[in-house]
């Protein structure tokens, strides 16, 4: 079979399939922010995208898309429960997310773990042509590096972490902390978001005797790089967008629906409690309660794309935004106007344009956050440089956009302070604001992070 000079493995292909009650199967777009930034990745380099495809049982034949040689992974049904809902979901995201939510340890997810890591890495050493650059994603693939190794030393290995790498003393916790830590050494290049995630990897090395000098260790006498990319959105495709005329109609659509003169905060993230929706809502209603909103004048928006619902923490995360929606909508509604609108799915681009471009205030209020590519896109979407965003100092995001409204999200009146500002600052200092802000995220967008990691792991020989 065909193999491939640039390979992607990433727990999720770019497309879901869905199979519907007739079983009728379709594709839709996968959730979350390591699909945004790969896509134009993988098709502006025509490469292969190896990934699981959804659903379980037998996996769909390997097909072209778009540019992209999209190669289906199978998972089992133990395997989604064990693997992507318990040792990735329920285990590894908490405690990479500062433990915002306890991480749960069981010692039979960590075998599917590995059994479905092996997979992947013996489906990329079968596509990856002699010496090819093969590029491994995020945290539920962590000891892929070291497994292609093995059966590929001819090939260039990068890894990306896409959400935070934790500090020293959480990372300790995990029971397999050596294993994972050999299985990322297994990459040439191992990217990190922030430079913080970087330095407490090189800190954990210590631990295996290894000893690290600047932002290289040597391991088994090969050099491996810990460095931070920090991710981005493709600012072309948002530009191009935000500038349709079906869009910018449709955003005034919008705006009309929602009360005509009433102002607009948005918040667009998958339903995860690492989001910090809960204390965003908190200080919505609390602004209300006192008087310092109100009804007439504001509605807030609230995207929750549905995610991992199979796990316990988000059923109940779930519950409570659901609980505190219909609270504040009960309180401070009135007929045919209400404070919150909430929308439990998942829009396309199209409709999320014409949101952001809708949208007076941004608020993206994150616990913690690798990066938050909604944040980077309602910048980029804001072509004539009005409108605020609000975002949370626990972002990877707050690093490059100083301009913003920075909140520490569990400061619920430093939250409501935020919103308050957001929405009375003078148009001509939100324009300031929000010009930086789009020249920084304008001149770093996602091809430009994608080259910098693919020049730092080296072009292959030959
Ligand atoms: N997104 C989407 N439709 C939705 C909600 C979100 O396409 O209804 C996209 C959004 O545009 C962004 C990504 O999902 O590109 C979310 O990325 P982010 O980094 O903000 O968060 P993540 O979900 O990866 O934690
Ligand atoms: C985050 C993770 C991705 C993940 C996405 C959606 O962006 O970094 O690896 O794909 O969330 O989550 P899901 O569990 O639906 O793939």
């Amino acid at each position: 079979s065909e193999q491939y000079r640039f390979v992607v493995v990433a727990n999720r292909l770019p497309v879901d399939e869905i199979v519907d009650d007739d079983g009728k199967r379709a594709w839709t777009r996968s959730p979350g922010g390591l699909v945004s930034a790969l896509q134009p990745t993988v098709r502006a380099r025509r490469g292969a995208w190896i990934g699981w495809a959804g659903g379980t049982g037998e996996a769909p034949e390997p097909f072209a898309l778009d540019g992209m040689w999209l190669h289906p992974i199978a998972l089992t049904q133990q395997e989604l429960d064990h693997y992507y809902e318990g040792e990735s979901n329920a285990t590894i995201w908490p405690l990479y997310h500062d433990a915002v939510e306890t991480p749960a340890f069981h010692r039979h997810w960590r075998e599917a773990y590995r059994r479905v890591n092996q997979r992947f890495a013996e489906a990329a050493a079968e596509l990856a042509a002699p010496g090819a650059v093969v590029w491994v994603h995020d945290y539920q693939l962590q000891l892929v590096p070291a497994m292609l190794r093995e059966l590929r030393p001819d090939l260039r290995i990068g890894f990306f972490l896409h959400i935070p790498f934790p500090p020293v003393e959480l990372f300790m916790q995990l029971p397999w902390r050596t294993q994972i830590l050999k299985g990322l050494l297994g990459a040439d290049l191992v990217g990190f978001q922030r430079p913080g995630g970087a330095e407490n990897f090189l800190r954990l090395t210590h631990n295996l005797g290894l000893e690290p000098e600047g932002d290289r260790v040597v391991v088994d006498g090969r050099t491996v790089t810990a460095r931070a990319f920090p991710i981005s959105i493709d600012v072309d495709e948002m530009e191009k967008l935000a500038a349709d005329p079906h869009i910018r109609q449709r955003a005034k659509q919008l705006s009309e629906e929602l009360g005509g003169h009433r102002r607009l905060l948005l918040g667009v993230d998958r339903l995860d409690y690492t989001k910090g929706i809960e204390h965003r809502l908190k200080a919505y209603r609390e602004l209300l309660a006192e008087g310092r909103l109100s009804n007439q004048d504001v509605a807030l928006v609230q995207v929750a794309t549905p995610s991992r619902l199979r796990v316990a923490q988000y059923r109940q995360l779930r519950e409570r935004v659901e609980r505190e929606v219909g609270r504040i909508n009960g309180e401070f509604g009135e007929v045919g106007l209400a404070p919150v609108h909430y929308l439990f799915r998942s829009y396309d681009r199209e409709e999320l344009l014409a949101l952001y471009l809708a949208a007076d205030v941004m608020v993206v209020t994150p616990l913690r956050d690798g990066m938050n590519l909604v944040a980077k896109e309602y910048v980029a979407a804001r072509t004539d440089n009005s409108g605020a965003l609000v975002l949370s100092e626990f972002t990877g995001a707050a690093a490059e956009l100083p301009e913003a409204f920075g909140v520490n999200p569990h400061d619920v009146d430093g939250l409501k302070e935020a919103f308050v500002a957001a929405l009375e600052t003078p148009a001509e200092e939100l324009g300031e604001r929000m010009r930086r802000m789009r020249e920084h995220v304008c001149a770093h967008d996602v091809g430009r992070w994608a080259r910098e990691f693919l020049d730092a792991l080296g072009e292959p020989p030959g």
